[in-house]
């Protein structure tokens, strides 16, 4: 049995596949509607959510399976202070695929060493998010054509932002990748990405404040808003949430190839007139998202179209 806990146990190679079969998929979507029947996914969040929870519901509903779950603690029995490992252990007899989300970093890793079923990380606290980052290599690979050979931009909440944290390892292991960091002093990445992703793999980076200085360098630009729910004081959130406005004028010297991505919610670090320029791309990421997960739930499911 195989969990998704963190993006770098996945292979290059694993990964090819994933974004094979999502690509397969999209051209034939009608091929993979009963894959999944008879299969059940369990989206157990005890974090508020959107698009991930949503992409994995639809995306086993696309695949002919069938969906449970709860959407907050509140409505599940973690409120009167059942651990994580028991709910797991619970839900293992009801269900055939577990994702969750937890505030806590590490706690899908809990789970699934108890669980009977595979369980997938759909974002742990600061932590990880794997499989926001698949939806954003497929949506790399679909817009660029490749995974080497790019300068990718990571902008805004370097400190907690997850989903960076998951793209920054799994982009570390493509030829000549060059990464920029544009944020705030105290929203760098943490050290222990440039400790131990970063420089055993020889990567070139350069952190910066600057994000105006390198917009001509980029083929790729990672917008990320601040973590409200993350900061322990909220006069540094107000104090730091406006620092990166991409608007029209700011995104002018880009190259036209390159692409803005964005994990999503958004809440004013991408000005609403940048969605209509062609290097806008968080929409279809949010797409690609739904595929992604389709080809993840048939790969850990052990089922082909
Ligand atoms: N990108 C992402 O994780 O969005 P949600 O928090 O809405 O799931």
């Amino acid at each position: 049995m195989k969990h998704l806990i963190d993006i770098l146990s996945l292979s290059e190679q694993e990964i090819d596949e994933l974004i094979a079969t999502a690509n397969d998929i999209i051209a034939h979507p009608a091929d993979y509607s009963h894959v999944c029947e008879g299969k059940k996914l369990a989206t157990l969040f005890f974090e508020p959510s959107t698009r991930t929870r949503l992409s994995f519901e639809a995306a086993m509903y696309e695949l002919g399976g069938h969906v449970l779950g709860f959407s907050e603690a509140a409505s599940s029995s973690a409120s009167k202070g059942e651990s994580v490992s028991d709910t797991v252990r619970v839900v293992s007899c009801y269900a055939d695929i577990i994702a969750m989300r937890h505030p806590k970093e590490g706690a899908p890793l809990v789970a699934a060493m108890h669980s009977g079923v595979p369980v997938i990380n759909a974002g742990d606290g600061g932590h990880n998010h794997p499989t926001q980052t698949l939806a954003d290599l497929l949506t790399i690979r679909r817009e660029q054509g490749r995974l080497d050979n790019l300068t990718l931009g990571f902008c805004g909440d370097l400190k907690f932002g997850r989903t960076v944290h998951s793209l920054v390892c799994a982009m570390s292991r493509y030829a000549n990748v060059k990464m920029i960091f544009a944020s705030p002093e105290e929203l760098r990445i943490p050290d222990y990405l440039i400790t131990d992703v970063l420089e055993p793999r020889g990567i070139e980076f350069v952190q910066t404040t600057d994000l105006d200085a390198v917009m001509p360098e980029l083929d790729i630009l990672y917008m990320t808003r601040v973590q409200r729910e993350r900061f322990f004081n909220e006069a540094d959130y107000l104090r730091l949430k406006d620092s990166y406005i991409l608007t029209l004028p700011r995104l002018a010297p880009a190259k036209e190839t390159m692409r803005v991505l964005h994990p999503l919610p958004r809440v004013n670090e991408i000005s609403v007139a940048v969605d209509n320029d062609p290097r806008a791309c968080y929409f279809e990421q949010v797409r690609n998202g739904k595929y992604i997960r389709m080809a993840l739930i048939m790969k850990l499911l052990g089922v082909g179209k």
